[in-house]
């Protein structure tokens, strides 16, 4: 079995299934590429560069926290990582427990999200049959961190509220890849979906002398929000268990919008 070393973790919203449908989208002629809602940063790490300035942005720290400790400390990190069991003892232990350093906290973060049920870091994950588990294996984990480390060699990563980054980083030549929390569904640590400030994010990508491409749940709410801008609709299953065919798959389809402030749908028909 191979391992994914393009990415890090799975973040719930996190654009796994998407990031080959997004990225011919993404333009050829940018001088700054920046994820402003970072997450499990999929799509950024789809490709071995996408802009001579590239910045991860989230608002929540144990995200940049790890990204940073990746970036910087990768053998410090393996280290601590390397005597850790994948006991539900030692969860609940992380669970409940203070780390005092920020490298614990990145190796107890990344432990508790990629152990967790849905990778939500609550409830410890179990699985009836193995499906390699190669996510487990302290070799490929190794491997992985030194993968992600490289890749974030000129990486700089931030941890602001998006629009404090937007304004920060806009200009003519600069390319946003967002995605927001969605309209409806579950929040983040940061913010609920419901909580979140649709509205601002709307009004500050309607003012970038930039360009950006925007994914979002397919909903009234943000299809009103956008009317104007270029909209493409997107399929992707939904949910974790999704290996099955037939009617049951069709249920598990979520609808999703790619809007972008140039053109996307000749690229998109282009490519599909
Ligand atoms: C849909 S997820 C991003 C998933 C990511 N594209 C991936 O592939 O894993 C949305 C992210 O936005 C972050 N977020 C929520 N509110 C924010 C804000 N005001 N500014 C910046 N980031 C925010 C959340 O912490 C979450 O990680």
């Amino acid at each position: 079995m191979t391992i994914d070393r393009k990415c890090l973790i799975n973040w719930v919203g996190g654009k796994r299934l998407l990031r080959k449908t997004i990225a011919p989208l993404i333009p050829k002629d940018i001088k700054s590429y920046i994820e402003p809602f970072g997450g499990g940063a999929w799509v950024l790490f789809y490709k071995d560069k996408w802009a001579d300035l590239e910045i991860y942005n989230d608002l929540d720290g144990r995200l940049v926290n790890l990204f940073r400790i990746v970036k910087y400390h990768p053998n410090a990190f393996k280290e601590e990582y390397k005597y850790l069991l994948g006991s539900r003892e030692m969860f609940m232990q992380f669970l409940k427990g203070t780390p005092i350093t920020d490298i614990q906290k990145a190796v107890q973060f990344y432990f508790l999200i990629t152990r967790s049920f849905g990778g939500r870091g609550e409830t410890f994950g179990t699985v009836k049959k193995s499906s390699g588990g190669a996510s487990k294996s302290q070799k490929n984990v190794a491997e992985k961190i030194d993968a992600i480390h490289n890749r974030l060699d000129k990486v700089m990563v931030e941890n602001r509220d998006f629009e404090k980054l937007i304004k920060q980083y806009d200009f003519e030549d600069a390319f946003f890849y967002c995605d927001p929390p969605y309209s409806c569904g579950c929040g983040y640590a940061v913010t609920t979906t419901e909580g979140f400030a649709h509205e601002k994010l709307r009004e500050v990508l309607g003012n970038i002398k930039g360009r950006f491409l925007l994914s979002y749940d397919d909903s009234p709410k943000i299809r009103e929000l956008y009317k104007g801008f270029e909209m493409i609709e997107v399929e992707r299953l939904n949910g974790i268990n999704n290996k099955n065919g037939g009617a049951e798959r069709k249920n598990r389809m979520f609808k999703e919008l790619l809007i972008a402030n140039y053109p996307i749908k000749e690229l998109h028909e282009n490519v599909g």
